[in-house]
């Protein structure tokens, strides 16, 4: 696992975008895994740029999101088909059947779990798969105590992350309690990961995924297993570490 310690946001979208940017252009179709939160923003501004003004191309690219609440609408403006929506889709060049994020109204969300893992291989797998995290520790909806063997599922949320969530809705009561999210081991499977983390809050999560051990009960560690994992992190969220990283 490496980890970039950069000094703000600005900085964490723009390197986070080049690292994308040059994966996709080494493979025409590209299968790009994707994360919602106000983490990543940065990040899909800047790829929105570089399409614009760069020519950076994402009609041949196939998205794949890392989760979605159970019970919200795809037009309702927190479910995170909308946000994939507002803050990237329909800003570039991606066929909208290109773009997959998981089903939360499915009738059966144990087959659409296993439909979403099928389709996911049938696209040849995840080139790339951008992650932020939870002050918990979480990455997707994969929550505390989760198996690192998991494959998409469906799952109740901690009260941790209900509260870091109710900023977005009216009432707390709105937050929903369940999401359908890629497991721990489906986000494993991505030839590349690509976590990007900013903010105090995230402090702690982020020094127990680097340099605490690798346990269920810190669903991030996970990826100091994983080959190709990067960590994006500004100075705020990387207060926790005590390890010498790489400062661009
Ligand atoms: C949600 C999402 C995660 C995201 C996390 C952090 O719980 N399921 O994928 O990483 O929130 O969000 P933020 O970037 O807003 O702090």
């Amino acid at each position: 696992m490496k980890v970039v310690i950069v000094k703000d946001k600005t900085q964490m979208g723009a390197t986070g975008a080049k690292i994308i940017a040059d994966d996709m252009r080494g493979k025409p179709r590209h299968v790009l895994g994707l994360a919602t939160g106000a983490t990543p923003i940065p990040l899909y501004q800047e790829l929105i740029r570089m399409h614009r003004e760069e020519g950076l191309d994402f009609s041949r690219t196939t998205t794949f999101n890392l989760d979605e609440y159970i019970g919200l609408d795809p037009a309702h403006p927190q479910s995170y088909r909308y946000f994939m929506k507002a803050q990237l889709f329909d800003h570039i060049n991606i066929p909208k059947e290109n773009t997959h994020v998981p089903d939360g109204m499915a009738e059966d969300a144990d087959a659409f779990c296993e439909q979403y893992e099928r389709m996911i291989r049938d696209a040849g797998g995840i080139d790339l798969q951008l992650l932020g995290i939870g002050s918990n520790g979480h990455i997707g909806f994969n929550e505390p105590g989760t198996p690192l063997d998991s494959r998409t599922h469906r799952t109740g949320l901690t009260e941790s992350t209900i509260n870091d969530n109710a900023r977005l809705f009216e009432r707390r009561e709105d937050v929903p309690v369940e999401a359908v999210t890629m497991g721990v081991a489906t986000i494993m499977d991505a030839r590349r990961v690509l976590l990007l983390a900013c903010g105090e809050n995230k402090a702690a999560a982020v020094a127990a995924a680097v340099e605490g051990p690798v346990t269920p009960d810190v669903p991030a560690s996970a990826l100091q297993n994983h080959e190709h994992a990067v960590f994006v992190v500004t100075e705020d969220a990387a207060a926790g570490l005590k390890g010498d990283y790489e400062r661009p």
